[in-house]
């Protein structure tokens, strides 16, 4: 059987992460959470004491460290110079600095052919915010996740509750709304619907109900 790429993007809390590993599940294929890369590169930055604003001294930063994603049953685990960083790199001091390390041209030149590595051999859902406009402009299939906003910090907080991570919903509204602007009017790459990607309003639907929906999508094109 043919295997084709999937490209899922959207704004932060959409069900992306969710969304994506239960698709790869269905079709075995490869999930590939992009933004892990981009929350390890946060927290080795961090832990160096590494400027953030500073793009030539992330962008060696990244050079000399070895960022792996490991499939697993809860999504990727993920790996920083052979150390398990999965639990880390959800902190709210990572995901306060992210969005001002993922700005930089340097850095997304880095991540973005790692990356198409990844996906070279298709057979891959990647899921993040410019997959279906720059990291895999010709991926057979790209959609394009979206919810209130409401919703999204809704579900971020459950999330957090049951993963023992800290859960304010109006810390976590606020981060989100910061991300979303960020990461929505950076230069380089920003968060935006790629011409041929199929919105879904993932609002009122659950996850499993948004992964059939894109496994019928895929099915159609495979
Ligand atoms: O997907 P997640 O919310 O974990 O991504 C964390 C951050 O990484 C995003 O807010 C964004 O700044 C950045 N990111 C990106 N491009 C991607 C994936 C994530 O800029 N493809």
């Amino acid at each position: 059987m043919n295997k084709i790429n999937i490209a899922i993007d959207g704004p932060a809390g959409a069900g992306k992460s969710t969304v994506a590993k239960t698709v790869a599940s269905l079709l075995q294929y490869v999930y590939i959470d992009t933004g892990a890369m981009y929350r390890a590169l946060a927290w080795v930055a961090l832990n160096s004491n590494t400027d953030i604003q500073d793009d030539s001294r992330l962008s060696a930063l990244l050079h000399n460290t070895s960022i792996e994603l490991k499939p697993s049953s809860i999504g990727n685990r993920v790996f920083v110079n052979q150390e398990e960083v999965t639990e880390m790199i959800r902190s709210n001091e990572v995901t306060a600095a992210v969005s001002d390390v993922s700005a930089h041209a340097g850095v997304r030149e880095q991540m973005v052919k790692k990356q198409q590595k990844l996906a070279e051999g298709k057979g891959a859902v990647l899921d993040g915010r410019d997959i279906g406009t720059t990291v895999l402009p010709k991926a057979e299939l790209k959609i394009y996740l979206m919810a209130s906003v409401e919703e999204r910090a809704k579900r971020r907080h459950i999330e957090n509750i049951n993963k023992g991570r800290d859960a304010d919903l109006q810390m976590i509204m606020d981060d989100i709304q910061s991300r979303d602007q960020k990461d929505a009017n950076r230069e380089i790459s920003p968060l935006i619907k790629a011409a041929d990607a199929i919105e879904i309003d993932t609002t009122k639907l659950s996850a499993e109900q948004v992964a059939k929906r894109i496994q019928d999508l895929a099915e159609e094109r495979i």
